[in-house]
């Protein structure tokens, strides 16, 4: 328990620290990596060029500290974190190399302002939220290790099947080298691949949705190959993953994690994905209507046309097979032949008059994945339709982006 003085003292100095944090972030990276270079082989390196998963961490100290007093309040989002953490198989005892580089680049960045008081209460409050996060993990950690087929750490798999699902998304079919029991997860889950690209300095561990509905003897990742765009560099591992990895390749994967995922009601089910975001929501539509085949389920998807258009004939035809399946999809930039198909009943975006006219209500269990922009969009769709804030589910690709209209 922190006394009275601490916890004023770091609460006082959240927003210094909010209004550094982009240096001390930065400042962090440079020390965490300059004294434990072996963590290069933990942390993704090109969202470290990116920018992006530095503010995260940085963010969520921040945030954490804000309630350090009622750390209850964050637990939501520690369960997230936690998840991912887990599923990259962070240990008790790196936290406190963290707390240790943190505190120094607190000192660094803001130099005679940082007084002892201040960094031995941001010490000790540190101490407080890494416990927070150990002990949530402790159990998840406990979890996957006690259940049927669950494992530890990473466990080899063979790539099975390797199908070509668009111009840029193929699927990998994994199966257990030891032919052993896979564990039931959620649909919505994602597991960490690990791989080692020849001639890079450092392991990549990356995480991909599982896209096929749970209960199969073998699990399915559906990858975007990420070539160059703009100021975005080519993406290393699904390069590697669609270029070099084949049927008899093995691969190391952690245990899937992850609480995006399909919870059963009996409200229509409504998923609505951008890309390559189609992954996790999938697996939610097979798993819907195999566990519930009586709820209506809206599978909405948006691309840009039919040749980036992930498993369209295999969706198109799921609506002839269940009669609670319906199927929509959006080209935002439809090709001439694709005006000779019928894979697409909207051009242009996801709109909300366009949504109102194919749902029948706004009381629905909305999922939405997808990049940012169209995340932005739909959340913006749906809270002006009024939709319950509870009926909103949604996962980021990558580091935890906001959905705040900026
Ligand atoms: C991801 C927070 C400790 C390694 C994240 C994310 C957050 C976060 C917010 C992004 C989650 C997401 O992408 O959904 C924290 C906090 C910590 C902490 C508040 C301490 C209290 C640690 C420790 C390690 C670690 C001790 C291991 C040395 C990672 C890695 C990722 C991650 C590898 C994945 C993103 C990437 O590879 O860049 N953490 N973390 N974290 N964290 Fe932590």
């Amino acid at each position: 328990q922190l006394d009275q003085r601490t916890i004023d003292i770091v609460k006082s100095t959240v927003p210094v620290l909010a209004e550094h944090g982009e240096a001390i972030t930065k400042r962090f990276y440079q020390l965490l990596f300059e004294n434990h270079p072996e963590l290069k082989h933990v942390f993704n390196q090109a969202n470290q060029k990116m920018d992006k998963q530095p503010k995260a961490l940085a963010n969520a100290v921040y945030a954490a500290a804000q309630y350090i007093d009622q750390l209850e309040v964050i637990l939501p989002a520690v369960k997230q974190i936690a998840h991912k953490h887990r599923s990259l198989n962070i240990k008790p005892e790196q936290y406190p190399i963290v707390g240790e580089n943190l505190l120094a680049a607190i000192k660094d960045v803001l130099g005679d302002a940082a007084t002892d008081d201040i960094i031995e209460a941001w010490g000790k409050a540190y101490t407080v939220i890494a416990d927070v996060f150990i002990q949530v993990e402790q159990d998840m950690y406990q979890e996957v290790a006690h259940k049927n087929g669950g494992w530890l750490d990473y466990r080899d798999f063979k790539i099975t099947h390797k199908i070509q699902e668009s111009d840029v998304i193929t699927s990998f079919y994994l199966s257990p080298v030891d032919q052993g029991t896979l564990p039931d997860y959620k649909a919505g889950q994602y597991i960490t691949i690990k791989v080692n690209i020849p001639g890079s300095d450092y392991t990549q561990l990356r995480q991909y949705s599982l896209s096929d509905a749970p209960g199969k003897p073998y699990f399915r990742i559906s990858v975007k190959r990420e070539d160059e765009q703009n100021d975005k560099p080519a993406g290393v591992v699904s390069n590697y993953l669609h270029h070099s990895i084949n049927v008899g390749d093995t691969l190391p994967i952690s245990a899937p994690a992850g609480d995006f995922t399909l919870q059963e009601s009996d409200q229509p089910l409504v998923l609505i994905s951008g890309g390559v975001g189609l992954t996790p929501l999938v697996s939610m539509l097979h798993d819907s209507l195999q566990k519930q085949p009586d709820r209506p389920v809206y599978f909405i998807h948006a691309a840009q046309n039919g040749s980036v258009h992930a498993m369209k004939e295999h969706l198109t035809n799921l609506q002839e097979e269940y009669v609670n399946a319906q199927v929509y999809t959006c080209y935002s930039n439809p090709t001439v032949e694709d005006q000779q198909t019928n894979y697409h009943q909207l051009e242009g975006f996801v709109n909300l008059p366009w949504l109102q006219s194919i749902l029948p209500s706004n009381e629905a269990a909305f999922y939405f994945c997808g990049p940012e922009g169209f995340m932005k969009n739909v959340n913006q769709m749906l809270t002006e339709w009024q939709v319950s804030p509870e009926s909103i589910n949604y996962e980021f690709f990558g580091p935890q982006g906001s959905l705040e209209v900026s």
